[in-house]
């Protein structure tokens, strides 16, 4: 059976492009860019020529970059590197990736105050209410560009300037909208930028943090004085290669918008008591989020699998129980509406004819799964 895509949230198939150069990379400049020997030269030469790129991808200078492992590492990079040079209170948004929930709750371990800031029942973030979780000893502001669950763009350049006002660091999670949607660090002013080159056609293991020059980090790593004493250890050419080149193809996301809108309508159209999830304009143009009453993400998630579509439930599994979506769950929705949340996160290869097939599998995997429940209610069902 064919198995097609739709979960580019989680991660995206590696362009074909930068696959070639990569593996050209690999067999041919696999100097250690830190050597003086014709070797390292080439390695270095390929190391800043991918800086380039990715500072042009989001509109920095090249010496603001740090390249890293990938988003985690860079969230990471720019919290505790942040804190640890001025020690402080954290903002950080109720809905924001695990990446710097964990961290944010490790400050919180060792003793820094957090202030978690809601959503609204859009999933967006009000810059007042950033403002309002102000102290005298705020140090840190984080507040992700795009949500990964449910794709909601977030006010970051309302956000920056309450942060400027009030002379505080303010770092973004952009690892969905870098090399997706247009992404410019001065014009949205901010100071810290997270980015991962496995959501945009670059393979896992590569990512970058766009650090303002003047703003200090001390660094998570202890080691050589790579990336301007910013990260130690030895760069990843091939994999900086790729992210700088996979961000000059991005594909085209007026036609990714396109499908998507198509996917949700159908859907809409045809599966009765189902509803899209967080505001329906200011999102990124490849995600959608659907509720379907009375019908576990899980058991949708699995029941598209075998009809060949991979999607994604935003729920966790923790210890065996099946945890709701603190995003969902922020936005006000009960438990069991979270519970019953799927995301569809579509990608530049995705067809219509792709979307058309996946429209009938969700209708007759709902049908399905309300049927067995109904069953189930009436005890007809013997488990
Ligand atoms: C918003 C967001 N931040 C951070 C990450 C972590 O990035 P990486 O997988 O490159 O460590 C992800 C990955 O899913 C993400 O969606």
């Amino acid at each position: 059976m064919q198995h097609y895509y739709f979960d580019h949230n989680a991660t995206t198939p590696v362009a074909p492009e930068v696959l070639r150069s990569l593996s050209e990379a690999m067999a041919e400049v696999y100097g250690n860019a830190s050597s003086i020997h014709h070797f390292g030269q080439a390695a270095k030469q390929r190391l800043e020529a991918a800086r380039r790129e990715v500072s042009r991808l989001i509109g920095c200078d090249p010496r603001e970059i740090v390249f890293t492992s990938g988003g985690t590492e860079a969230d990471n990079l720019a919290i505790f590197g942040v804190l640890r040079k001025r020690p402080g209170h954290v903002i950080a948004s109720a809905i924001e990736h695990p990446a710097v929930l964990n961290a944010c709750a490790q400050l919180e371990r060792e003793g820094y105050g957090v202030s978690y800031v809601p959503v609204g029942g859009d999933g967006i973030v009000d810059p007042d209410d950033v403002r309002r979780a102000l102290r005298n000893d705020t140090a840190l502001i984080t507040v992700m560009h795009a949500n990964n669950e449910i794709g909601t763009v977030q006010p970051v350049a309302k956000i920056a300037a309450v942060a400027r006002e009030a002379g505080v660091v303010f770092h973004s999670d952009g690892v969905q909208t870098a090399g997706r949607i247009p992404v410019n660090v001065r014009e949205l002013g901010l100071d810290l930028l997270s980015v991962s080159g496995h959501k945009f056609g670059a393979p896992k293991g590569i990512g970058a943090l766009y650090v303002r020059k003047g703003v200090e980090l001390q660094p998570l790593l202890y080691g050589g004085r790579h990336e301007r004493e910013r990260r130690a250890g030895t760069e990843n050419v091939p994999g900086a290669a790729a992210m700088g080149l996979a961000a000059g193809i991005a594909g085209d996301w007026n036609e990714i918008a396109a499908l998507r809108d198509r996917l949700e309508q159908g859907v809409l159209d045809r599966v009765p008591s189902a509803g899209v999830n967080g505001d329906i304009l200011r999102r990124l143009p490849n995600t959608t989020n659907i509720r379907f009453d009375g019908i576990e993400g899980e058991a949708m998630v699995i029941a598209l699998d075998l009809r060949g579509y991979a999607v994604s439930s935003g729920s966790a599994c923790s210890s065996g129980a099946v945890e709701p979506s603190h995003v969902l769950l922020a936005m006000g929705l009960s438990a069991e509406d979270a519970r019953s949340s799927v995301r569809f996160s579509l990608g530049p290869a995705n067809t219509r004819e792709q979307v058309d097939g996946l429209i009938g599998a969700v209708v007759e995997s709902v049908s399905h799964l309300r049927r067995i429940s109904t069953a189930f209610v009436r005890g007809a069902v013997n488990v």
